[in-house]
């Protein structure tokens, strides 16, 4: 079932949205070479609670961590580790969720670190307009795999692949509630969109053909992609409107 959202959880929505671009780009200069992924954590956690917000994925069916920060192949779940040191030619997914007033905000960046080969900055930026390509196909009225379709339409030409096995979701109250949202093309998505949805997308790209991933049987969360490939992600939480979406994960 999903929830339509009232103008009043509307606003409270746009307020965690807002948090939690800012946390993201107040972290962004933080992201160098030389800093550990566990520093990073600790930086948003204080920052959360600076502001009256709580971090999310900490305890969050057992996640042990604030944030996530997926390196290189690891596609999504990365746990912050003292040990991860980012170095330069490294990939790093930063996936912020914040609750403000009982309201989650959930958006997430790819940052390169120092020289990045060029195959690795034209997999960031084309994951990133992927992104934006599936956020402007939603509209009312229309059906939610245009979003898929959208993000399918632009990624299958360069030969990347599209994580299946994890999609964005529907976001409020709870950090994930319906829709489950495709970011490749399916019938499973033919979901009418109505003006007062709430949703995430965010599609996660594998540079290489196979779209498989594995999960860490040591730590139970780690995602990584099947054949060793980079992996690049980004994410905003959008409301659906009678016309363009609204991003609700920005300034
Ligand atoms: N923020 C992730 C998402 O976009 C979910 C992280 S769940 C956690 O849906 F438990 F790993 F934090
Ligand atoms: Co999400
Ligand atoms: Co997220």
């Amino acid at each position: 079932m999903i929830i339509i959202k009232t103008p009043a959880e509307i606003e409270k929505m746009r307020k965690a949205g807002k948090l939690a671009a800012q946390l993201l780009n107040y972290i962004d200069p933080f992201v160098k070479e030389g800093v550990s992924t566990l520093y990073l954590n600790d930086l948003c956690e204080e920052f959360t609670q600076k502001h009256g917000a709580i971090s999310a994925p900490l305890n969050y069916h057992g996640f042990p961590k604030s944030i996530c920060t997926s390196i290189n192949n690891v596609v999504c779940h990365g746990i912050p580790a003292e040990k991860d040191i980012l170095k330069s030619g490294d990939i790093v997914n930063i996936d912020i969720t914040v609750i403000l007033d009982d309201y989650h905000g959930d958006t997430s960046r790819t940052i390169m670190i120092g020289a990045v080969g060029e195959n690795i900055k034209k997999l960031v930026n084309r994951t990133e307009k992927a992104m934006y390509r599936g956020i402007a196909a939603v509209k009312a009225g229309k059906y939610l795999y245009e979003v898929g379709k959208a993000i399918e339409k632009y990624i299958n030409k360069f030969g990347y692949s599209i994580v299946q096995t994890y999609g964005g979701h529907g976001i409020g109250k709870k950090f994930h509630e319906d829709p489950h949202v495709l970011h490749h093309f399916s019938q499973d998505n033919k979901i009418r969109l109505q003006e007062g949805m709430i949703f995430t997308v965010e599609p996660m790209i594998n540079m290489g053909k196979s779209a498989e991933v594995e999960t860490s049987a040591s730590d139970g969360w780690t995602v990584t992609t099947a054949d060793g490939s980079l992996s690049v992600q980004f994410e905003h939480t959008i409301l659906v409107t009678s016309g363009e979406a609204e991003i609700l994960t920005v300034v």
